[in-house]
């Protein structure tokens, strides 16, 4: 027994450095189901560049196409794979036998964005690193040792870790000074921060950033495509309401001459 609670103690700091990531600041994330562009780019991203190695078993192509609005004809000629139907489920062609490949089977990611969180999938899809030790030849900063390559590769180009100087921080918050020449700030090294080197990816950071925020926003949705329904009845529930306040309110004004 205490040996258990001694394990529990010293593994469960060391879970939560593994998912927050041991030596990268979180960028953060907010998820916006509404921007239906932003979800119309993702799914296009997510059926080229991830449905080879990760299903969506328990979302339909149709249901997406309705609820992303857009038309059954285009959905089908361009998201939904040859060979598969617009009622299929979001299935992979990709073998059980990929698991030799990466050491690792690719996960099912419907419910990926409950499990993680979009800021770890954003975060996750930004920090591939080149590293040549790994048999995939990238690494990653908030899953250490992951067996998937990077598959946005082409997009963002290569990505390398380099260390930059940055200024100190004093005591009082400010920035760290020579004491001698009060001009000239201390800087430090930093390390482990990430470069993509010039020239070796098709998008700018910038567009990179949106290709990534659509995917994981696809993601968000997917995880809880029931999010959207309860937005739009939201509204009609809302609009009950203010009609039924006005009826009450009116009737409650008939009563009250009665007591005048
Ligand atoms: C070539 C196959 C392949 C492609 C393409 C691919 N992945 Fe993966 N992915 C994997 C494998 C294999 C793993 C399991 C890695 C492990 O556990 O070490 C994985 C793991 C993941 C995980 C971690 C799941 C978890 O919770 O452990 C996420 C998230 C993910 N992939 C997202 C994506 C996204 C998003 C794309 C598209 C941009 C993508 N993957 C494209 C093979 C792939």
């Amino acid at each position: 027994m205490k040996r258990l609670a001694l394990l529990l103690l010293l593994g469960i700091p060391g879970a939560v450095a593994a998912t927050s990531g041991v030596d990268w600041e979180m960028l953060p994330f907010e998820p916006n189901s509404h921007d239906k562009p932003s979800l119309q780019r993702g799914v296009r991203l997510y059926t080229d560049y991830c449905m080879g190695c990760h299903s969506l078993r328990f979302q339909r192509y149709e249901r997406t196409a309705d609820d992303l609005e857009i038309p059954h004809e285009i959905f089908t000629e361009q998201i939904v794979p040859s060979g598969a139907r617009i009622g299929d489920l979001m299935e992979t062609a990709m073998p059980a036998r990929s698991k030799n490949w990466f050491g690792a089977a690719p996960p099912d990611l419907t419910m990926v964005a409950k499990v993680r969180g979009t800021e770890w999938l954003y975060n996750y899809l930004k920090t591939f690193y080149l590293d040549e030790s790994r048999p995939t030849g990238v690494n990653n900063k908030v899953f250490p040792n992951v067996g998937m390559p990077h598959a946005l590769f082409e997009l963002q180009g290569i990505q390398r870790e380099v260390c930059t100087q940055v200024s100190r921080t004093a005591d009082d918050g400010g920035q760290m000074r020579d004491p001698l020449v009060p001009q000239k700030a201390i800087t430090g090294e930093r390390c482990g921060q990430l470069e993509v080197v010039e020239g070796t990816g098709r998008y700018t950071a910038v567009e990179y950033d949106e290709a990534v925020y659509d995917i994981v926003n696809f993601l968000y949705y997917v995880a809880e495509p029931t999010r959207m329904e309860r937005y739009r009845l939201g509204v009609y529930v809302l609009l009950f309401l203010v009609v039924l306040f006005v009826l009450t309110s009116l009737l409650g004004r008939e009563y009250a001459k009665e007591f005048h």
